[in-house]
């Protein structure tokens, strides 16, 4: 009798490496489904209230080795398992993007395996197909996404894996930046975000009537809020006499809580209001969320009410895949592993925003 041949298939495993702004982050994914993600946030920048450039490239080169090792380590491969190595391109801070591009490139070369670049935007939006065992449901095509975070507002309409248009962004500020922005004034730590979510809570959404914006299509705008939030906070102050918003919160009760619920509830009715205006128009009961924004409270309510209320079919992204990681980059890349779609060697990062 013939000895029976055991034919082992090779498995498929990607690397990836997110490196777009200040978290470091790499992932693995093994024949298609998520077996790490691991994030490095940089604390560094806290005391500046806003990501430093600079800070951000050096702690990108302190931190990628060790996370690249942990991802590789917790996902239960080595380096010569790597079919391809993902990594971000942009868009994104040029000198975190070449940490991780430079890292891609010379650990490609080393192991002689495919280069695949990802968009960062096109990773948010794929975060939504993960297969990380916990049954997350995916999207059918088409679908639209809300694509929320410190950058970006767009509403992008997603045909196909590969094929993504952005139908409505920001002409201005980010929902994100408005946040953080805002928070800022209020004397909250950076990133403001989830600060004003949480004292939003406590607060008063109805209490500050601010403005919102009237621009046709799809676009967004938030610079007109963050200037009337300040107005509002001017006008207080010379109203009671005071210089300083702590000064200002002893004579008001509630100041910032009431001040949180308000720009909450006016960001996100500005976001759903387009978006509910796209998805009528283009005929699409399948809306998703994504991006930093996403984890806020009052945005991840609103798609639960306006699913009810307009019958979509709703996504919302598990808490770890909302901000920024490497899960979304290597989802992105494997897709593109599959078509074969790999980058060249000397390909390089690009900062602006674009799908
Ligand atoms: O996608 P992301 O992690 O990265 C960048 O775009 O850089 O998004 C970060 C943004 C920040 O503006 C942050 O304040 C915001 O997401 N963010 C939130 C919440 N969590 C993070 N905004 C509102 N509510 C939250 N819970």
């Amino acid at each position: 009798m013939r000895p029976i041949l055991k034919i082992m298939e090779k498995r498929t495993v990607i690397l990836a490496i997110e490196s777009s702004c200040d978290d470091t982050s790499s992932a693995v994914i093994v024949d298609g489904v998520l077996r790490s993600n691991v994030i490095a946030s940089q604390k560094v920048h806290e005391e500046y209230g806003g990501v430093v450039p600079e800070l951000a490239s050096r702690a990108h080169q302190q931190n990628i080795l060790p996370v690249v090792d942990t991802a590789l380590k917790r996902a239960g491969v080595t380096k010569n398992d790597i079919s391809a190595i993902a990594f971000t391109r942009g868009p994104g801070l040029l000198g975190s993007l070449l940490v991780g591009t430079s890292f891609a490139k010379g650990l490609a070369l080393a192991l002689n395996v495919p280069l695949i670049d990802v968009n960062h935007l096109q990773g948010h939006v794929l975060a939504h197909f993960v297969e990380d065992g916990t049954g997350l449901e995916h999207p059918t095509f088409p679908f639209l996404c809300l694509l929320v975070s410190g950058g970006n507002s767009q509403i992008v309409l997603v045909r196909a894996y590969n094929d993504m248009q952005i139908i409505g962004q920001t002409i201005d500020d980010a929902a994100g930046e408005a946040f953080d922005k805002c928070a800022k004034v209020l004397g909250l730590p950076y990133p403001g975000g989830p600060w004003i979510d949480k004292l939003a809570k406590l607060g008063d959404p109805a209490k500050y009537p601010f403005a919102k914006p009237n621009i046709p299509g799809y676009d967004y705008s938030f610079s007109g809020l963050k200037t009337s939030f300040l107005y509002t906070l001017r006008d207080m102050l010379k109203a009671q006499g005071v210089e300083t918003i702590d000064d200002l919160a002893q004579n008001v009760p509630n100041l910032r809580e009431d001040m949180c619920a308000s720009l909450q509830a006016t960001v996100v009715d500005i976001l759903m209001r387009k978006l509910k205006k796209a998805a009528a128009d283009l005929h699409i009961n399948q809306v998703a969320v994504a991006g930093g924004v996403s984890a806020n409270s009052a945005l991840r309510q609103a798609f639960i009410d306006y699913g009810r209320k307009y019958r979509w079919k709703v996504f919302i992204p598990p808490f770890s895949f909302t901000t920024d990681n490497a899960a979304m980059v290597c989802q992105a890349g494997y897709f593109k592993y599959l078509d074969n779609d790999f980058c060249a060697i000397d390909e390089v990062p690009f900062a602006k925003t674009t799908i």
